[in-house]
């Protein structure tokens, strides 16, 4: 069992469509995902991120991030640890809100300096598998100057989140308006996505 206020998840998610939870996760399981990461990284494994559904273009005035996706067919321990807590938190989501999530799908992505992702919804006008957005941040000692927020653009106001190592947020998919500001350091993170069988494939 994790430690995770999940009452909390439930409740603020349901309230607010969006929720932010600091230290999340154990340190030495965000330290492991960020060492994992930088490897990656440092071995050629990630790619230029596209915008839109698989096949579209790298469009870096949108965004400009690097990714490495997971593959969920064979994780490492690590990967294992946080998907461990991914399980719980979707069972919860599924028995509490009747979310219907089957799987969940995610990549690192390293915002190297001066980068940033415009304002945009994480649900494709053309596929609907993605119900919420999840985001685990990865950096060690994050300083408010490096910018480089996540910004929700709610109804009733603009909240700015900093992506501090263990700080995970979760939010719906298709009603949270959201943004990467510009990172005056490199930014790290794993970002994922609860995900349902396509209503698509019913008919
Ligand atoms: C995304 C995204 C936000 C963040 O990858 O779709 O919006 O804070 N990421 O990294
Ligand atoms: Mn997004």
């Amino acid at each position: 069992m994790s430690s995770l206020d999940f009452d909390f998840l439930i409740d603020h998610l349901l309230e607010h469509n969006w929720v932010a939870l600091a230290r999340a996760l154990p340190e030495e399981v965000v330290k492991a995902l960020r060492e994992e990461a930088k490897a990656l990284w440092q071995a050629g494994n990630f790619h230029n991120a596209k915008v839109g559904r698989e096949g579209e273009k790298v469009k870096s005035e949108i965004r400009n991030d690097h990714i490495h996706w997971l593959d969920e067919t064979n994780l490492s321990d690590v990967q294992m640890s946080y998907f461990a807590v991914l399980n719980e938190i979707k069972d919860r989501l599924n028995r509490e809100l009747f979310l219907g999530i089957a799987s969940f799908e995610g990549h690192y992505a390293i915002y190297p300096e001066g980068s940033f992702y415009k304002a945009h919804l994480d649900r494709f006008q053309d596929a609907d598998e993605r119900v919420l957005s999840c985001i685990l941040y990865l950096n060690d000692n994050w300083q408010p100057d490096f910018g480089g927020q996540l910004r929700l653009h709610l109804e009733e106001k603009t909240l700015d989140i900093e992506p501090e190592g263990g700080t995970m947020v979760i939010f719906y998919s298709d009603r949270v308006l959201h943004e990467v500001l510009p990172a005056n350091a490199e930014r790290w993170s794993l970002t994922g996505w609860f995900r349902r069988r396509s209503l698509r494939d019913l008919f």
